[in-house]
């Protein structure tokens, strides 16, 4: 398949009339995949309502089925046709974080989406972005857009087209272009569907911000406890994973460093993930600053781009420093550590 490519200013006024964004939304409409920028990463985007178009994002991705799609609005009318009750906590947050990096979890009417974006659970999760070309698009197709991130199932989420073509090249029918995302780590999502909101995976909007709006949250079992299993089916599988193996190192820069030491006299190549302020303190390979610790968005930002380096870079083995898991810090973290299957080193 020949995978079309529209480039769209982000920054410029954008309509739905614009004839990159009516082409690529008839592609939706036809029951295509499409990839497009939102503010997290790129999405994958079908027709939530049809099942040959759905199942084309699993088969495009390689995504396990057992893992449901966020659905994607433009606007708040549309939640009417497929979720069949709002809940005061959820009204709250969607007038304070929409359109935003939050995904809520509610109850779905039967029948309406395909059972291949819930998955057969009897919720769904809904999100309206934040990027006036994913906007522009869901709105132009007249659809709710079901879509998980552009990448293959298991690589680091994309974060610019280049990313999406990388993985996703003669495997879709189109891309647009719209430049790189800003936040880089995926939305939040919460479930508001039973009686208090529970916190499935972290995101861009933090769990102090919607606490401070909505009050004390649950946190699953699944994303603290190893042996747990997660609610959200996504948060279950390894992830966001480099080629080479990763290491989170919570021990500072110099026992970074004795770790890469050991390794290198193994004969490995070594990678290491730092931040502007510790970047003249290692000695490897292929060193990648990933933002400044001192301003974790920054990090986020540029998380998974830094991630996708290491490929190329064509390293054996990956340390990364460690980083506080408070603000956008606690989706930093969650991503690193399913990169790094688990392996913390001390
Ligand atoms: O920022 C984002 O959320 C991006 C952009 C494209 O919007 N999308 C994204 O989608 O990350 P995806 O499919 O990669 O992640 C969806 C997550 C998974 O962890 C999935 O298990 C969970 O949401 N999820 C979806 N429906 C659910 C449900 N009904 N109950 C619990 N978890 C659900
Ligand atoms: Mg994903």
């Amino acid at each position: 398949m020949k995978t079309r490519r529209w480039f769209v200013d982000s920054s410029a006024e954008l309509s739905t009339t614009d004839p990159q964004i009516t082409q690529a939304a008839e592609l939706l409409r036809q029951n295509e995949v499409v990839a497009f920028p939102t503010e997290t990463v790129y999405g994958l985007g079908a027709n939530a309502e049809n099942t040959e178009a759905v199942t084309k994002i699993y088969e495009a991705k390689g995504r396990p089925s057992d893992n449901p799609l966020i659905v994607h609005i433009s606007d708040i009318g549309q939640l009417d046709r497929f979720i069949s009750h709002i809940p005061e906590t959820a009204k709250k947050l969607m007038k304070l974080f929409w359109p935003g990096a939050l995904t809520l979890v509610l109850p779905c009417k039967p029948g309406v989406l395909s059972p291949r974006v819930t998955a057969g659970l009897e919720t769904v999760a809904v999100r309206m972005p934040d990027h006036p070309v994913a906007l522009a698009l869901i709105s132009s197709a007249g659809l709710p857009i079901a879509a998980p991130s552009a990448n293959l199932s298991g690589k680091p989420s994309p974060t610019k087209a280049e990313h999406v073509a990388h993985d996703l090249n003669g495997r879709i029918a189109g891309i647009v272009d719209g430049g790189a995302t800003g936040i880089g780590v995926e939305s939040t999502v919460l479930s508001c569907a039973g009686k208090q909101p529970v916190l499935l995976r972290p995101g861009g909007v933090t769990k102090e911000q919607i606490e401070s709006a909505a009050g004390p949250v649950l946190v699953d079992k699944g994303l603290t406890e190893e042996d747990e299993v997660p609610i959200s089916p996504g948060m279950k599988y390894t992830h966001y994973a480099p080629s080479a193996p990763l290491a989170v190192a919570d021990g500072g820069a110099r026992r970074i460093q004795e770790l890469a030491d050991e390794y290198k006299s193994r004969g490995k190549r070594i990678g290491i993930l730092t931040t502007e302020e510790n970047a003249e303190s290692y000695q490897a390979d292929f060193i990648k600053v990933c933002g400044r610790r001192a301003d974790l968005e920054t990090v986020a930002s540029a998380l998974y781009d830094a991630l996708r380096s290491f490929d190329e870079a064509e390293v054996d083995m990956i340390i990364s420093e460690s980083f506080p898991d408070t603000g956008v810090g606690l989706a930093v973290m969650n991503r690193l550590m399913k990169a790094a299957g688990g392996t913390v080193i001390h």
